[in-house]
């Protein structure tokens, strides 16, 4: 691989982009495409960043915990290295905790923040003395004594909030309106608490949790939902219930445009002003912000097409690969890897091979003329990337490498076609 030497992250070397120290040209050339590269380095320095922001604002004595919400992105390799930098990590399914497990967190460092969870799944959790589940409902709570009674276990408890607040980018990633499936009013928490203190023996409530919604840009979205939580954690308490815990969610944003992000110092203000004065454990629970910039899917352009109506760039990289364009009509920022020397620019509609004319990475985006064969990135994409992938279409999942400097690794090998249908099978009768 071709080596420069200084700069971390994707940027441009010589009229190609890198990662870290590798050409991304080299990259498609070894690997194929498409293919979602991740940089080590941006993954690093996304948790120093809020770490170091937390850090300034909290208290020293009871360390915060941030748990990597990994459905943002589960590879096993990822998983690794956040928590090689003293990571937790939050779980949504029991594939979840067994990926977490694998990558070596312990349950001490593990929340299950799933909703509807499964009897396996809790039974798992159980076995991995998770440190806390965060109760979605009073049937979970009841499950989650009964499993722990029969596995003569005790489960530390949160218990969701809703505090029905409008956060995060799109309807379908807001979480905390009343509407929502998620989590339970203040007068109901009370109720759950009660019946786990006064007739539960195998659960302990340690306190409260609450997420509001993923990529909100600003601070302020984050202060009713604190209040509320000190509300009802005061509540608890006087009527003599212990509170020792809060898990305050993430939905820390990224770029994907040039888009206002949240304000981490002003953020850090608020859990200073509402949640520090409490004396608890504090708890966050950030998905994009730690992968989201770090990656990218790369592609190749198969041809162009012309029509009455424009002029269509269609990739390699399809709606399988990358849902979010079609799923919430969001915005990746479309780059060429090389400077091909073209000068001229168009309006393109970028498209992949899905059958499907939702199957759209952009629409109208204007870019630097490309031609059949060129690479280009869809920026931004390593959260909620890979991890959304399908087999759509009968399309092999794509690979996953990771670059740490000049180290290339593949962490997930591309899936072949036989691959996809290894468990299916024709019944006899047919
Ligand atoms: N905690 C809970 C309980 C969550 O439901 C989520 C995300 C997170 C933490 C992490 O949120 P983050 O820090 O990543 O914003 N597929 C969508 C995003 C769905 C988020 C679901 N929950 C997308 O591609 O934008």
């Amino acid at each position: 691989m071709h080596m420069t030497n200084s700069k971390t992250g994707f940027h441009n070397h010589k009229g190609v982009m890198y990662v870290d120290d590798v050409s991304l040209s080299d990259i498609a050339r070894e690997y194929g495409t498409p293919s979602y590269v991740y940089s080590a380095s941006v993954i690093r320095e996304q948790y120093n960043v809020l770490e170091g922001a937390l850090a300034c604002a909290l208290p020293k004595k009871k360390k915060h915990l941030l748990c990597y919400a990994c459905k943002a992105n589960s590879n096993i390799a990822i998983l690794k290295l956040l928590r090689n930098l003293g990571c937790g990590l939050e779980i949504v399914s029991e594939g979840e905790l067994v990926r977490g497990l694998k990558a070596g967190f312990k349950g001490n460092k593990i929340i299950s923040t799933s909703f509807g969870k499964s009897s396996d799944e809790i039974r798992a959790c159980l076995e991995a003395d998770i440190l806390q589940f965060n109760v979605e409902a009073e049937a979970e709570l009841e499950m989650i004594n009964a499993i722990a009674g029969q596995m003569g276990k005790i489960a530390r408890v949160a218990f969701r909030l809703n505090p029905d607040i409008v956060g995060g980018g799109h309807s379908k990633i807001s979480t905390g309106r009343k509407e929502d499936k998620f989590g339970n009013t203040a007068a109901k928490i009370l109720v759950l608490y009660k019946r786990a203190v006064e007739e539960m023996e195998h659960v302990t409530p340690v306190g409260i949790s609450m997420h509001i919604g993923s990529q909100i840009s600003q601070a302020d979205t984050f202060r009713p939902g604190f209040e509320q939580i000190a509300e009802v954690t005061e509540d608890l308490r006087a009527q003599g219930f212990e509170i020792t815990h809060l898990d305050i969610g993430g939905g820390f944003p990224i770029v994907y445009d040039n888009e206002d992000i949240l304000d981490l110092d002003e953020y850090a203000g608020w859990v200073k002003d509402f949640i520090v004065p409490l004396d608890v454990h504090i708890q966050m629970e950030p998905g994009r912000y730690m992968v989201g910039n770090a990656g990218i899917l790369l592609s190749q352009v198969r041809y162009i097409k012309t029509t009455p109506s424009g002029k269509f760039m269609v990739l390699d990289a399809g709606m399988n690969d990358l849902v979010r364009p079609a799923m919430y009509g969001a915005y990746h920022e479309i780059r060429p890897i090389q400077n091909s020397g073209r000068t001229t620019t168009s309006n393109y509609d970028v498209v992949g091979p899905v059958c499907e004319s939702g199957d759209l990475f952009a629409k109208g985006r204007e870019c630097q003329d490309v031609e059949a064969g060129d690479l280009v990135a869809l920026m931004s994409a390593g959260a909620y990337g890979f991890s959304m992938a399908s087999n759509y279409n009968s399309r092999p999942l794509p690979v996953e490498i990771l670059v740490d400097g000049d180290n290339v690794a593949v962490i997930n090998k591309p899936q072949g076609i036989e691959d996809i249908m290894v468990r299916e099978s024709i019944p006899s009768w047919l």
